[in-house]
């Protein structure tokens, strides 16, 4: 057989990876379960054609790949992928190697690595960011199974993934269903950046009444600052983008409710579930299901009203002020994502080489950016610090912003702008920083009402209160 590499489904990501991977050489065979795709897919395929064979059965694909044979899955998540799986193992030997590269949960990526440990084929669970463009021309990857079955895989993905300087954004990150966690809180990281984002877009909008095309130049300039990354990029490229149909500014026709697939909302129940606290994900999950309910936000407005239009002012360095507030609250995000990872790492036993993670989010992801090489070296200077806020530069970060984030979020609350992914910012950074917080209230309310006990100040082990010594 001629083949090196398959890859079965050729949807967009699918058909744009088996691409690039024949475009850097390796022969690559394919199979989708409607054949006419395949068709479609080998008729846009051009000159590369001939490096890729269009297979019609599973059988057909099997049989043209060279043993021990890498396949690669890119079909949608959930059921699709056990059967698929299903239908692939008696076909396959062993040794070959099955890479689910979907957005697989990574529950369902370990309950799959555990089930074909044994019998084969061997399986690793590879998230890849990077959207159309990506698959194409170079994604973020990041693969979790055995380290040795990576590296037998290593070569080819290396080669299809981003470059940051020269450096390859493909790595093993762990065992089992390490590399989807690890895309889960990329794309939990994902939606917090896109909230604040559009948060701060709602202010310009809403609160101080300025055009698209206006704004779209304020998101240009930022994008030369320490903001510098792909999702301000697109959201200037958008905003300064007109509708062909009405003329008008294309994002004003487009209806405010968010769709989601799940990977955000994963990220904040596994970060609740490990009690690792990601408020800022929580808070852009919650937004895109608020954004949904049209029908409810329009009858409120009826009821309550819309406070505050065109009122949001902070004089002659407003524009600053925002700039230096979303700063911060990508700060929080960023901080929020990486500390879910430390404690899933943890808890799962993974070892997440944080400095590693960073280096292949610094291109071809979504959440590319300036910022991430500087999280890289930060995690680099300080791989063992609990917290990136911890970190020098960071703590810089945060205390340089500060009053800007809290100017920024006192008008909005102020004028009713909502800032709730913003605003979870602020309160992580001053609850993480108080050493005595409250809830030693909460302790003494929980001994009151159910004697759960507390650990008091001058003494070990547990104690209680005199709450009922009259009773
Ligand atoms: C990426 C993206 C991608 C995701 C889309 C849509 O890293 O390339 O995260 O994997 O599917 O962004 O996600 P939602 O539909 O949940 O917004």
């Amino acid at each position: 057989p001629a083949a090196e590499i398959g890859v079965i489904g050729l949807g967009v990501m699918g058909a744009n990876l088996a691409l690039n991977i024949s475009d850097h050489g390796y022969e690559v065979a394919v199979y989708n379960r409607t054949v006419a795709k395949t068709r479609a897919f080998m008729a846009e395929a051009g000159a590369l054609s001939e490096k890729i064979i269009a297979c019609d059965t599973l059988e057909a694909l099997v049989d043209a790949i060279r043993p021990p044979r890498p396949i690669i899955l890119m079909i949608k998540a959930g059921d699709p992928v056990d059967q698929q799986i299903a239908a692939l193992q008696p076909l396959l030997d062993r040794d070959d190697l099955l890479i689910d590269a979907g957005n697989a949960n990574f529950r369902d990526t370990i309950r799959r690595f555990k089930a074909l440990e044994d019998s084969g084929p061997t399986f690793l669970g590879m998230g890849v960011s990077g959207g159309e463009e990506g698959a194409r021309h170079g994604p973020s990857i990041m693969v979790g199974g055995k380290r040795d079955s990576w590296q037998r895989i290593e070569d080819v993905l290396t080669a299809i993934s981003a470059k940051y300087e020269g450096e390859p954004c493909a790595a093993w990150v762990g065992e089992d269903g390490a590399g989807h966690f690890v895309k889960t809180i990329h794309n939990g990281i994902e939606y917090a950046d896109m909230q604040m984002i559009a948060e701060i877009y709602g202010i310009m909008r809403d609160g101080m009444q300025m055009e698209p095309a206006a704004m779209a130049g304020v998101f240009a300039a930022w994008n030369d600052g320490p903001l510098d990354s792909y999702l301000i990029e697109i959201t200037a490229d958008i905003l300064q983008t007109q509708d062909d149909e009405s003329g008008k500014p294309m994002v004003d026709m487009i209806v405010d409710a968010a769709g989601q697939k799940g990977t955000g909302r994963w990220s904040a129940i596994e970060s609740l579930r490990i009690a690792a606290p990601a408020p800022a994900i929580e808070a852009a999950v919650g937004a895109r299901s608020l954004s949904a309910m049209i029908d409810l936000r329009t009858k409120a407005e009826a009821v309550l009203g819309v406070p505050g239009q065109g009122e949001f002012d902070l004089g002659a360095t407003t524009l600053d002020l925002l700039e230096k507030a979303l700063l911060a609250g990508k700060v929080a995000a960023y901080a929020q994502g990486f500390s879910v990872m430390a404690a899933a790492s943890k808890e799962y036993g993974w070892h997440l080489p944080l400095p590693v993670i960073a280096r292949i989010w610094r291109a071809g992801c979504i959440i590319r950016s300036r910022f991430l090489d500087d999280i890289a070296s930060a995690f680099t200077a300080t791989p063992d610090v609990d917290n990136l806020l911890l970190t020098p530069e960071f703590a810089q970060i945060v205390t340089d912003t500060d009053r800007a984030l809290r100017a920024v979020l006192a008008e909005a609350i102020r004028k009713g702008q909502p800032v709730p992914a913003l605003a979870s910012a602020v309160a992580y950074f001053d609850q993480l920083r108080r050493s005595r917080g409250t809830a030693n209230l909460i302790q003494a309310q929980r001994d009151y009402f159910g004697a759960h006990g507390f650990v008091r100040t001058d003494a070990e082990g547990e104690a209680h209160g005199p709450w009922h010594s009259e009773e």
